[in-house]
């Protein structure tokens, strides 16, 4: 009998002898054994942390212990303000908790415009279009942008939704070397004068935290006839008289073309936007298959989201406290001697450099039993294999959380040898 319950003597014709199944998740298994190899060796996997609890912006449970949190983009420290969760109750319950479909079809409710109406605001555009996430923002524009025949340009340290809106989309795509201008202009120069371009920059690169020259970059692109889109997701909030990003702190409001972002770290949900003083911006609406294809975000979300861009517009007091803390979590771990991914505190991400995966884990593991979670990160995702623990800072990071997390880095680092 087979599972069918056909005996196969009432198949009226001969089965073709069939192939063995080629199993295509053997391509996972060195990923798998190197997986089960760092667990066998008794650490906890750096990349399966569950988070029992959260308490505030900086403090959670994890495996029943309390824990500092210095690994979050919750930059501004907006996941628990009180005027930001009343938004999301009150949508809840007035809208319910999905949207229906597509932004272009039942998926746009009040709050996706007041989210919109908040963006334009925020980085006084004429323009603001909300996607589900970042990511999709960025896979969206890139790929809508920039068609056959055409030229995107990008930064090789670029974020992994970059990368992936060139390959989603048709264009020729050149890769400069980081944050060189001198290789950008050089790359640029070779390409046809009359093709349609597109520069890809980010004002901050989230491995080391450092900052782009986009001053000398985006004059470069203007010369040879390029539209610039910046990426300002690890910006937005603290950098530039209005928290704009880096763009406005060097002065270019009106050269970048389009600039992406993120609601997932300083504005303290999800979900991605793009924001254009283009004339004909909207048309993306109707042309972008990252926006058109995809449920739009539940309406709990977009209100957060609108709620929390208006008090970003005015949290000059966060600001100041992120920049303070960045400071001290920079100056601390320098002073200590640690390898630092950038030499000043120039964004809000403190990346300590280690030899090895081997030093990295177990000083990321150390961190973890100390009460600190902060990010390992390792090749592919960082830049010249390096192996990383990326510190993420908030406004709402206290000064004695700080004190207690650079003698918690100083105890961890002695342990592995980082440090003398
Ligand atoms: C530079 C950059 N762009 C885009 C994204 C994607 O944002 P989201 O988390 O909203 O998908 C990220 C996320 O980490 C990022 O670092």
């Amino acid at each position: 009998m087979t599972e069918t319950g056909l005996q196969p003597e009432t198949l009226d014709f001969d089965p073709a002898p069939v192939a063995p199944e080629r199993d295509l998740m053997s391509k996972f298994d060195g990923l798998i054994a190197e997986r089960q190899a760092l667990i066998d060796t008794g650490v906890t996997d750096p990349f399966a942390i569950v988070m029992d609890q959260v308490k505030s912006p900086t403090q959670a449970v994890i495996a029943g212990r309390d824990t500092i949190l210095l690994g979050t983009y919750n930059y501004m420290g907006m996941t628990f303000d009180p005027d930001v969760i009343a938004a999301g109750h009150a949508a809840l319950d007035r809208f319910g908790s999905g949207t229906n479909g597509s932004r272009m079809l039942n998926g746009t409710f009040r709050d996706h415009m007041e989210a919109e109406a908040a963006l334009r605001d925020f980085y006084g555009t004429s323009g603001a279009i909300v996607f589900s996430t970042g990511y999709m923002a960025n896979l969206g524009m890139i790929s809508t942008l920039v068609g056959k025949g055409e030229y995107v340009i990008l930064d090789a340290d670029s974020h992994a939704s970059i990368y992936d809106g060139c390959k989603q989309g048709v264009a020729e795509i050149v890769r400069f070397r980081h944050n060189s201008v001198e290789d950008l202009d050089k790359r640029l120069g070779r390409l046809p004068k009359d093709a349609g371009k597109l520069v890809v920059l980010e004002g901050v690169y989230s491995m080391l935290g450092d900052i782009a020259p986009l001053k000398e970059m985006v004059a470069v692109a203007k010369k040879h006839g390029a539209m610039v889109l910046s990426d300002e997701a690890h910006s937005m909030g603290f950098y530039g008289p209005n928290g704009r990003g880096v763009y406005e702190d060097q002065g270019l409001e009106g050269e970048v073309d389009f600039v992406v972002g993120t609601f997932s770290k300083s504005v303290g949900t999800v979900g991605g936007f793009c924001v254009s003083n283009h004339p004909k911006f909207e048309a993306i609406r109707i042309a972008c298959r990252a926006y058109i294809f995809t449920a739009s975000l539940p309406p709990s979300v977009v209100a957060t989201a609108a709620a929390s861009i208006r008090k970003l517009m005015t949290a000059h007091d966060k600001r100041a406290q992120l920049w303070a803390n960045a400071r001290q979590l920079h100056g601390g771990l320098k002073a200590m001697g640690f390898r630092l991914g950038t030499e000043a505190p120039d964004s809000a991400i403190v990346a300590v450099i280690l030899d090895d995966q081997e030093q990295a884990v177990a000083m990321w593991q150390g961190l973890l039993h100390a009460g600190v979670y902060v990010n390992m990160a390792r090749p592919p995702a960082t830049p010249a294999g390096t192996f990383l623990l990326r510190c993420s800072l908030c406004a709402e990071h206290s000064e004695a959380q700080l004190d207690a997390v650079l003698a918690m880095f100083r105890a961890a680092g002695e342990a592995v040898g980082a440090i003398g």
